[in-house]
């Protein structure tokens, strides 16, 4: 089964990218995407996508690096998404992202292009506790994979990952990673 892994925080070598590597090397056939590490457009609103069947103006752009991120998505049977929190959300170039879906939204359910799609999601922040810390980022998530057709099966919240080796320096929370994987 094909696994694609979206470790979606702009830091470099964070805990999102060195979670993104554990769990590669522990699922056969998984391979690791960052889309937050290149350069994409924000959604404008401009409508174009209304009636294109998936296709955002934008991506007729060389530059713009969105769709190919979309299109290994809506290629493999399972994803698992990673993310920091930001300020209670999504860091704003995932959102840019998950605001992209916007270009699949009015296509009816049996045509959305991930109905195939199982998506696990990985949330980290670095508050030691907080019942609404994930909610903002669960639920953005879950309503962008509802525009492309994927399911959002289970997630995993980790609290008290700060600095960017916090994740590397704890083996109890890379077992939980790793139980919530397998
Ligand atoms: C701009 C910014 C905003 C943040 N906001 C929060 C927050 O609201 N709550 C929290 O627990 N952590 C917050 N953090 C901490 C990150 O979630 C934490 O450092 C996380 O481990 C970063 O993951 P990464 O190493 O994969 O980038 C914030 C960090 C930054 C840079």
């Amino acid at each position: 089964m094909s696994t694609v892994i979206f470790s979606c925080s702009p830091r470099m070598n964070g805990n999102s990218a060195f979670c993104a590597s554990l769990i590669r090397n522990a699922v056969q056939d998984s391979r690791i995407f960052f889309p937050c590490r290149e350069f994409l457009q924000t959604c404008i609103a401009c409508g174009f996508c209304d009636n294109k069947k998936g296709l955002c103006k934008f991506s007729l752009q060389e530059q713009d690096t969105v769709d190919k991120f979309y299109q290994e998505l809506f290629q493999a049977e399972k994803a698992i998404f990673i993310a920091p929190i930001y300020f209670y959300h999504v860091p704003a170039t995932f959102k840019a992202f998950l605001d992209r879906s916007q270009a699949w939204f009015a296509l009816a359910q049996e045509q959305k292009p991930a109905r195939n799609v199982c998506v696990d999601l990985i949330l980290l922040g670095a508050r030691e506790k907080g019942d609404k810390l994930f909610e903002g980022a669960k639920l953005s998530i879950r309503y962008a994979l509802n525009s492309i057709g994927a399911k959002l099966e289970k997630s995993l919240c980790l609290y008290g990952l700060d600095k960017h080796d916090d994740l590397a320096g704890n083996f109890h929370k890379q077992k939980q990673v790793l139980d919530f994987i397998c």
